[in-house]
Order: structure tokens, then C-alpha cells, then sequence
């Protein structure tokens, strides 16, 4: 059986070839596949794709795909094709060029797939699993909201690492799934093909592994790729649950009413700062009384109307704050950032935040005996053999 690794590169000079000898170090450990590695490369102005080509010479299992810069998701999505269609790869590894994956790991990824997994997880948030202990509280933060967003948001919640970028995952998998049609450039890929996989039935596993921060080059994380990674997480609850398409049409009367309100205030004569602060208020309880009738209808209530009108509107006010602390959050990290942007991406967590407590709090769901407790992916989760770390 054949693994293609598939290494995207984007200015990797420094990292490429150490990274193709450790590699090669650990073919020889690697007992049910034949390692073959894919670079993808981007025409790296640094030469990366060049240190490749002259590498080829001595390895014979090296391929190098030369494309066009439009983030890392285009990138995996035309390697993984080459792999599957071309080198007829029975399992595909995703791994970073900059040696924040431990090349040693991929034996323990690949014994997996041997073992009947179909998405074998690097992940960094199972037992065993850690991030650089000198990741600031701020790499921290980004990391576990990330994840938080693709776990609750997308729906993806049994599975703990869902931004992940090193994963074994098996050709019978991936030809079930229609990589050209996914609509993702960046980082959200990596959710948006875990999001197909559980789809198409994947038997996912995660395996503890260590994050190492790189040390040369930089990390090409930029602010369209956070963008992307909320819009297409909202996108995928978005095809599978009605509450949540319910309550952002709601949120859209919401601002419907709030300008309405706010015009004939104004109309009357009220001062600007009262007519703006009571249109807010008009479009909240607007919001309430849609979202108590209509989005969480179905919600057995064990509170009365009042405590949940005051919960909701709670959850208003620390939206709003979300909202705002995102504006100045990215306001202050590129100053010279368009306002109007940043505007936009704070409403993305502050709608987030909104859902989430209203869904779980303001309108908690009574557990009932014969509820059904199976989230909206079927992944299962058992220990196959040696996913223990190995020992340093
Ligand atoms: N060809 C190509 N094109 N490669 C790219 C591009 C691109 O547009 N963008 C990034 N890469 C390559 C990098 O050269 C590197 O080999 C790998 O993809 C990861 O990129 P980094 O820029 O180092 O990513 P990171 O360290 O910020 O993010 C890592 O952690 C994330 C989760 O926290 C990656 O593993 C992500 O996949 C993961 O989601
Ligand atoms: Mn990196």
C-alpha cells in the first residue's frame, strides 16, 4: 500500500530539506506503506519549489506540484486530487513543511489507517496532546476559540482538535468525497474536509501528539483566513440546522426593527442617544418575543417569561461587548486595518456568543428521557493500538 505525504510549502527554505531527510530517516519505520512525498508548492519567491526540484535528483519517491498562491485549502485540495488520481495513493498524510509536526508521529498516524480508521487526528487537545508551553495566553486564546467555533458552531463536537493540520486519512474516505467542490482557499479546509469526512461516515480517531512552534519562517495565518474559518463554520451549521437559520433570520428582522424604530424617534423629536438606545432595546424585545415564539418553540420551559426576557436580554448586552472587544481587539493588532472590516468580523463571534447562550441558557433544553443525546456526527472514538506517544 502506498501513503502520499502532502507537504504544502509557501516560503519554506529553510525548512524543506531538513524536513525531506527526517522523513526519509523514518521510511524505513514505517511498516504497511510505501512513503511517497508530495510538495505543494506555491511558487514560493524564496526558492522553495527550486531546493525541491534539486532534491528529486537522490529521492525518487519526491514529487513537487508548482501553483499558484491561493491559500493552503486550494492548496490541499489540488495535492490530495494529484495524490488520489495520479499517484494512486491509498492513504494521505496533511502535514506542515515547517517541522511543527513531529515526523516521527507519522508512523503512529499511519498504523491507524492500517488498523481500519478512515481520519486519523494529530491532535493536540486529547490526553497526551500539548501546544508549545511558550505559546502566549493570545496563540492560546486564537488556538481554543478556533476550535471552540468549529466544535460548537459547525457541529463537530466529539471531536476535540478540529483545525488540526496533521492527518492520515484513507483514499476509500477521500474518494467519497467531492474534494474540487469544496468551496474553501485557507485554513478552514482543514474543518470543512473533517466536516465532509463524518458525512461520508469516517471512523475518526485522534491521537495525542505534540505541537512544536517553527523555528524559522512564518506562520502565513492571516486575518481573510480567520474570516473565512467563521463564515464557512456558521456555513456548515448553517446546512444542517434549522434552529440556528431560524434565529440568524430573527437577528436580520432585529436590525430591520432597530432602524425603523430609530427613524420615526427621531422623527418625534427624541434626542439621538435616547432614540438609539431605545431602538436597541425595541429590537431586542423584538428578537425575544420572535425567537421565545418561533425559533425555540419546540423548548419545554421551565422558567417563566419574564427571567427568560431578562437572560435574553443579558445575552444581548454581552454580544454587544463581544462585538466591541473584537472591533478594538483588531483595531489595535493593525491600527491601520479598514474599520469597516473589523466592524464586520467582531459580528461573527459576537453572533456566535448570542446563539450559543440563548440556545443553552435563555432557552435551555429540559433533558427529557428519551432525548436524543447523538450530536449531529457519527465519528466514533476508541483507542487503537500504539497511539501512545513515543517516548523521548
Ligand atoms: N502551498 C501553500 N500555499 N502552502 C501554504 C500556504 C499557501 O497558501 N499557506 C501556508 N502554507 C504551508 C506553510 O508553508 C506550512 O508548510 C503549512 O502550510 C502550515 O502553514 P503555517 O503558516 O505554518 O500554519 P500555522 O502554523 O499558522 O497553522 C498550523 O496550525 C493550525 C491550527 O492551529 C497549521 O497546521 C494549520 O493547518 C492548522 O489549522
Ligand atoms: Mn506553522
Amino acid at each position: 500500500m502506498k501513503a502520499v505525504i502532502v507537504l504544502p510549502t509557501y516560503n519554506e527554505r529553510d525548512n524543506i530539506l531538513p524536513l525531506l531527510a527526517a522523513l526519509r530517516t523514518e521510511e524505513p519505520n514505517i511498516r504497511d506503506f510505501r512513503l511517497e512525498i508530495l510538495v505543494v508548492d506555491d511558487s514560493s519567491p524564496d526558492g522553495t519549489g527550486e531546493l525541491v526540484r534539486d532534491a528529486q535528483q537522490t529521492m525518487p519517491n519526491l514529487h513537487l506540484l508548482i501553483g499558484q498562491k491561493k491559500g493552503l485549502g486550494a492548496a490541499y485540495i489540488r495535492g490530495i486530487t494529484h495524490a488520489l488520481d495520479i499517484l494512486k495513493a491509498d492513504a494521505v498524510l496533511e502535514m506542515d513543511a515547517d517541522f511543527s509536526h513531529d515526523p516521527r508521529d507519522v508512523k503512529r498516524l499511519l498504523v491507524n489507517i492500517a488498523y481500519g480508521a478512515d481520519f486519523v487526528i494529530g491532535s493536540r487537545y486529547v490526553p497526551g496532546g500539548t501546544i508549545p508551553g511558550q505559546w502566549s495566553l493570545l496563540r492560546r486564546l486564537n488556538s481554543s476559540v478556533g476550535n471552540f467555533v468549529a466544535r460548537n458552531l459547525a457541529g463537530l463536537t466529539r471531536v476535540r482538535d478540529c483545525t488540526a493540520g496533521f492527518r492520515a486519512i484513507s483514499a476509500a474516505l477521500l474518494h467519497r468525497i467531492d474534494l474540487k467542490s469544496l468551496k474553501v482557499q485557507g485554513y478552514a479546509f482543514q474543518v470543512t474536509l473533517l466536516h465532509e469526512a463524518i458525512i461520508a461516515g469516517a471512523r475518526v480517531v485522534e491521537i495525542p501528539v505534540d505541537f512544536t512552534d517553527r523555528t524559522a519562517g512564518e506562520s502565513k495565518l492571516g486575518i481573510r483566513d480567520i474570516l473565512e474559518f467563521i463564515l464557512n463554520a456558521a456555513q456548515i451549521r448553517l446546512r444542517s440546522n434549522t434552529t440556528f437559520i431560524k434565529f440568524s433570520l430573527v437577528g436580520l428582522s432585529g436590525v430591520a426593527v432597530n432602524l425603523i424604530v430609530f427613524s420615526a424617534l427621531l422623527s418625534f423629536g427624541f434626542n439621538k442617544l435616547l432614540a438609539s438606545a431605545l431602538a436597541i432595546e425595541a429590537s431586542i424585545i423584538g428578537n425575544f418575543i420572535l425567537n421565545n415564539q418561533w425559533t425555540f418553540k419546540d423548548r419545554a420551559r421551565s422558567e417563566s417569561l419574564p427571567v427568560r426576557g431578562l437572560k435574553f436580554n443579558a445575552v444581548s448586552l454581552i454580544s454587544l461587548s463581544v462585538s466591541f472587544g473584537t472591533f478594538m481587539f483588531l483595531q489595535t493588532i493593525h491600527p491601520d486595518g479598514s474599520p469597516v472590516l473589523h466592524q464586520l468580523v467582531g459580528i461573527a463571534p459576537a453572533m456566535v456568543v448570542n446563539y450559543f447562550m440563548n440556545s443553552y441558557w435563555t432557552f435551555r433544553r429540559v433533558k427529557s428521557v428519551t432525548q436524543e443525546t447523538r450530536g449531529p456526527m457519527s465519528a466514533f472514538q476508541e483507542d487503537l493500538t500504539n497511539t501512545k506517544k513515543p517516548q523521548p
